[in-house]
């Protein structure tokens, strides 16, 4: 290839596909959005979903496929996503976006899973694998640290390494090591002042060289700040197409000699590696827009959280008079604004879905779905129904315009027309179920009247029919949450610190989501992993395959489950590990497994999970690298994060050691903590008691054992640094430094 056909396969051809190379055979391909469904636009191409695209299929987006808590389900998603981007001659299909949600405010919340780590980790690799399976790629995005949509193109997100490493990257990470995604998509924003475009310690050390990524890093869409930097650091193709400009920039870097051709020649074989791998393995397909309607139905049954039943008020028997409220009983809001907007085939709603079932229902519209605006008739008409049934399910939820890609929301409020109605409703219905429409957290404010509220997110475009076989128990539910449900906006831990500057301060640090609530004991309106059923599950016989592990072993946990009521249902068990080992600050429970399981009434069935070192560890930034520290762990098994049934006790003996850096500030305190250095910290220590005459000090006054405790004496003491030996004339700084060096070399 000439130089200026190797810069040009660098950067796209237009807004969706990559150029060939006519004269070397290298044909276009082509590249879409994503995530949950196919956005093929063929010409007038945008990247915000403002210009129709193909008619497909709107698959629940992110927030509600990973209350599934389902690999395979995932994985059967991403089959029939790729089995349409086959169809449809896509080579790459651009999502998953995984992306951690550190505020319900993120305007994007609603195309990303979680806000742990671990889970969001897990369902991206499956979702990814489902989509490749089928010889299509992917590209996990947004990388990383792209938490808000305020300034996105160019605020820097400031966090420390611990959390970079524990919270924002090991999503990536994992479905890089377990899925090895064609392709991955790096971020707008900057980390810590380096643009994600040009940074070759995210690309390059961490992306390729610790996690072994194969494929090839695409910008986001205008993501590129410095062409040539970002070449450098591991950016190969800059989408959209730059106009020649960047290209241009990349040839003469080339001839002036400050790009390395080699770096080029490398970028372009990673990129063609892709396109080859896609085009070499072309399957004929063709469409199947109603059997995906169908699994997207399934994958929103599977997904929608009951967040509450009181007085067993669902499941619906079919015989009573139901009154549905709320306009988006009719018009369901199913997905978000932005570049993952799909143009669906076809949408079920509530309404349409009710009596195609052959329920009949009243219905008034109450509110409306795209505005704020209380209107005393409609909501009148409301009352009346509502008052009269036996029984009233109000839709309510977020209009369009209150979260978005591209903005972040300024509250967490549903509309206040919504909220009162509600309020009104409730006072005249007791039994009323609420069913939410929304890409994000909401504040209940009225979650201790209602006696039901079943949470459908974004909901896909089949969405309609998977809330009514749940209101009707045509279906158990069995979704659980992906993130914790603040009770207001300022409980939140980012609160304070969240889209309202260029440099994004991640305070917070480790502690996001349930790490920060727990840590708190703070109360939520509903907690991680939270999700009812309409059948009951016991938990018993929690045992682990041994009681002491090693940083080399896995551990298998396993535990018991029944199903104690009297319908099939589904149980995600969720397994959390405590680490006792007073190491460090850590979260009080982490989750580091969970597994699905369907069962029958009266059925047991055992769950095993198997953890690894990883499900141990912390990162320490002094090893700049994972460590399991020894000693007890807790392992927690429950139905949520606040609901944990069984908890045993394990023993870790890990090899692994922080190594010491003994300097001249070190303090008691710290020598005596470490068996490594605790005979060293001891005989100083006697030195300066001898030296103060502490022990043996003869009766003190009683003034004076009001001023000086023994507690106080053993804290000054346990923070008193080293070089305080000195001070007191104990040894001399020749020995003192002679004794650091070689506490240092243990
Ligand atoms: C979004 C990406 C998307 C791309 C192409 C960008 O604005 O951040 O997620 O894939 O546009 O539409």
């Amino acid at each position: 290839m000439t130089l200026e056909e190797k810069a040009g396969m660098c950067s796209g051809l237009d807004f969706w596909h990559l150029k060939g190379v006519e004269r070397l055979g290298i044909p276009s391909v082509m590249v879409s959005d994503g995530p949950h469904g196919l956005r093929k636009q063929d010409d007038k191409a945008d990247h915000l979903g403002i210009n129709d695209s193909i008619k497909a299929v709107c698959f629940p987006p992110a927030v509600l496929s990973a209350c599934s808590f389902d690999r395979a389900l995932l994985a059967e998603m991403g089959t029939a996503i790729g089995k349409e981007a086959q169809a449809t001659d896509l080579s790459v299909v651009l999502g998953p976006a995984v992306n951690i949600k550190r505020s319900p405010l993120c305007g994007r919340n609603f195309e990303y899973y979680s806000e742990d780590p671990y889970l969001a980790g897990e369902i991206a690799a499956a979702f990814i694998g489902g989509i490749q399976s089928q010889h299509v790629g992917t590209s996990i995005k947004h990388f990383a640290a792209n938490n808000q949509e305020f300034n996105r193109m160019s605020c820097s997100s400031e966090a420390d390494e611990r959390t970079l490493r524990e919270i924002y990257l090991p999503a990536f990470e994992t479905a890089v090591k377990k899925a090895q995604p064609y392709t991955v998509m790096c971020s707008y924003n900057q980390i810590n002042g380096t643009f994600a475009s040009e940074n070759p310690w995210l690309l390059t050390e961490v992306l390729r060289n610790e996690w072994g990524f194969e494929g090839y890093v695409m910008s986001d869409w205008g993501a590129v700040n410095d062409r040539v930097a970002g070449l450098k650091a591991g950016l190969e193709l800059e989408m959209p197409s730059s106009g020649g400009i960047n290209d241009r920039e990349i040839i003469k870097a080339v001839k002036d000699g400050s790009l390395d051709e080699s770096v080029l020649d490398r970028a372009v074989e990673r990129i063609l590696t892709i396109v080859y791998r896609y085009l070499d393995n072309r399957q004929e397909e063709t469409l199947n827009l109603e059997g995906d309607h169908k699994l997207a139905q399934h994958i929103a049954e599977e997904s929608i959280v009951l967040l509450k039943n009181e007085d067993k008020i669902l499941p619906l028997s079919g015989q009573e008079n139901i009154a549905f409220i709320g306009g988006f009983a009719k018009i369901p809001r199913f997905q978000g604004g932005g570049s993952s907007h799909i143009n669906s085939f076809r949408v079920d709603s509530a309404l349409d879905m009710v009596s195609a079932a052959g329920y009949t229902v009243t219905y008034a519209q109450g509110f409306p779905t795209t505005s704020d605006v209380y209107d005393e008739t409609a909501a009148a008409e409301a009352l009346r129904i509502a008052a009269s049934a036996d029984k009233t399910v109000i839709f309510a939820g977020l209009p369009d315009s209150f979260e978005s890609e591209g903005y972040d929301r300024s509250h967490m409020r549903l509309p206040d027309c919504q909220n009162r109605l509600i309020d009104e409703i409730l006072k005249v219905q007791p039994n009323t179920v609420i069913v939410l429409h929304n890409g994000s957290p909401v504040e209940m404010p009225w979650r201790n009247k209602a006696k039901g509220i079943l949470e459908a997110y974004l909901g896909g475009q089949a969405v309609g029919a998977a809330v009514i076989n749940i209101l009707y128990g045509n279906v158990n539910p069995s979704g659980k949450l992906a993130e914790t449900m603040p009770i207001k906006l300022s409980d939140n831990p980012a609160h304070l610190n969240f889209g309202d500057s260029d440099k994004v301060q991640y305070h917070e640090g480790i502690f996001v989501g349930y790490r920060y609530y727990d840590a708190k004991e703070m109360e939520v309106a509903f907690p991680f992993g939270h999700g009812l059923s309409y059948t009951t599950f016991c938990y018993s016989n929690l045992r682990t395959d041994k009681n002491t592990v090693t940083d080399t072993d896995t551990l298998t946990v396993s535990v018991d489950v029944t199903n104690t009521g009297d319908r099939a249902g589904k149980e995600t068990v969720q397994v959390y590990v405590s680490d006792q080992t007073g190491c460090c600050r850590r979260p009080a429970k982490e989750l580091k497994g969970f597994e699905k399981v369907a069962l029958q009434p009266g059925e047991t069935k055992t769950v095993s999970i198997t953890l690894d070192a990883r499900s141990f560890a912390w990162y320490n930034t002094d090893l700049h690298d994972w460590f399991v520290g020894s000693g007890t762990y807790e392992i927690l098994v429950g139905a949520s994060s606040r609901d944990i049934r069984e908890t045993i006790s394990v023993q870790m003996n890990s090899a692994q050691q922080i190594p010491l850096h003994i300097h001249m500030n070190t303090t008691f305190g710290e020598l005596l903590s470490d068996p490594r250095t605790c005979e060293f910290g001891l005989t100083m220590k006697k030195k300066m008691d001898t030296f103060f005459g502490a022990p043996e000090e003869p009766e003190k006054s009683e003034t004076a054992s009001e001023a000086i405790s023994d507690a106080m004496n053993d804290a000054m003491a346990a923070s008193m640094p080293l070089r305080n030996v000195l001070t007191f004339g104990l040894c001399t700084k020749e020995e003192l430094t002679e004794m650091i060096d070689k506490l240092n070399q243990l």
